[in-house]
């Protein structure tokens, strides 16, 4: 029997700061959860290795984890939560359209919608950074690379943010506005699938649609799951990617002083933010044999906790884990995952953020918060981590 350590990613502490909580488990191998059925795998070492052996550890859900009604993809197969070769063959699918190329087209665009944001929100020495800047950013970019006309983006964002808060829920019973956000997007995008049928355009949906109608290869309901999941996949990350960066940045005015005097550290600066405070701090992983890692034992179907974000701070790979270091190197964080799962859109969000950092470092000489005792609320689950709200004082440059 592993040594088991009390650990409740339930609990509102954990969900304020859950780095105290991991530096335990940084300390030896895997642990068993007192009271909750999983195994912990926090070191960079165990985490890459298990998330490397998709054959041992796989990535679909039992049967029965996900409450009845709040499954946004009904049951239909989806990239990160199948294994080969459901999974190879939905990946292959939609590689090109995010290949680090076809991405890079998109930074005019980004660009635009960014110092847009900025000159709508930003006007004065206060400045909503959630709200007004992180929240917008990457749902209007996906919602215009799938072709949604400018005047859905609002609903959109509404059922987009519904559905993403899904995790929340877990394990409990679906919430009713969840249910109903589902509902309400799953038919909002059948009948824009049946549009692009009959006239095609240049968007992601357009493409998907000729997968599906010429090869047979992806059926009507992976093709609505596939656009359901870009929205969770994409864009609560992006948001807290941008939200935990600015506030790390807030936090640290030393470092946002070097992005000043030399804004070609920001892409470095991006992959820090990623590490520090990592978007996606956990994800799962169910065992298909008994197994071990690192010496501790798993039995089969048993589930994993594959902690990233825990990873991120492992002083073993990372000197001085707990210091923001935008000039960080070497810095190879997990914070998109390892192995075949590697994040399909991290080429996009590494864009989003640069853009955006760079907007706002040429836009402020200086951030803060606005209030040094403001209460943070961090929305979302364990598996996730964003702000609700990051007000800033900023001076303009
Ligand atoms: C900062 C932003 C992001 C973070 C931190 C992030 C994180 C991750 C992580 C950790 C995984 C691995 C999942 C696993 O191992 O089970 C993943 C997979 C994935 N991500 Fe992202 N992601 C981000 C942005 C995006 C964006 C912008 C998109 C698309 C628009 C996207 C689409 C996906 C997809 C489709 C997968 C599944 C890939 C597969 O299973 O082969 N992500 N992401």
């Amino acid at each position: 029997m592993p040594e088991e350590i009390a650990f409740n990613p339930f609990d509102p502490s954990f969900h304020a700061d859950p780095y105290p909580y991991y530096k335990p488990l940084l300390l030896g191998p895997p642990r068993r959860a007192v009271g909750f059925p999983v195994t912990l795998i926090a070191r960079y070492a165990d985490v890459v290795a298990v998330a490397r052996n998709h054959t041992t550890f796989s990535s679909v859900f039992p049967q029965g984890v996900m409450p009845e009604g709040s499954d946004p993809f009904e049951g239909a197969p989806t990239m990160p939560f199948s294994d080969p070769p459901v999974h190879s063959r939905l990946r292959r699918l939609v590689a090109r359209d995010f290949s680090p190329r076809r991405i890079a087209e998109l930074a005019p665009r980004i660009e635009a919608i960014a110092t847009r944001l900025l000159d709508e929100n930003a006007a004065g020495t206060t400045f909503e950074a959630m709200s007004g800047f992180a929240d917008q950013l990457p749902v209007i970019i996906i919602a215009e690379m799938l072709g949604i006309p400018a005047e859905h983006h609002a609903r959109f964002r509404k059922w987009s943010d519904a559905v993403a808060s899904n995790n929340a829920t877990l394990p409990g019973t679906a919430d009713p506005v969840v249910r109903e956000s589902i509902a309400a997007l799953r038919e909002y995008l059948t009948s824009a699938i049946e549009r692009r049928r009959v006239e095609p355009g240049q968007d992601l949906i357009s493409a998907l649609v000729a997968a599906h109608d010429t090869g047979e290869k992806l059926n009507t309901e992976e093709l609505i799951a596939f656009v359901v999941l870009l929205l969770i996949a994409g864009n609560e990350t992006t948001t807290n990617l941008i939200g935990n960066g600015l506030l790390a940045l807030a936090r640290n005015p030393a470092e946002y002083m070097k992005l000043g005097r030399d804004p070609s550290l920001i892409p470095s600066a991006v992959e820090e933010m990623l590490r520090y405070d990592s978007p996606v701090q956990m994800l799962m992983r169910f065992a298909t044999c008994d197994t071990e890692v690192a010496g501790t034992p798993m039995e089969k179907g048993s589930t994993a906790f594959v902690m990233f974000g825990a990873a991120n701070r492992d002083p073993a790979q990372f000197p001085e884990p707990e210091r923001f270091d935008v000039a960080r190197s070497p810095n190879d964080h997990v914070s998109f995952g390892e192995g075949i799962h590697f994040c399909l859109g991290a080429p996009l969000a590494r864009l989003e953020a640069r853009i955006a950092f760079e907007a706002i470092v040429r836009r402020f000489s200086e951030i803060a918060l606005a209030d040094p005792e403001f209460k943070f609320y961090w929305r979302g689950s364990f598996i996730t981590r964003g702000l609700r709200e990051l007000p800033l004082a900023v001076a303009r440059s």
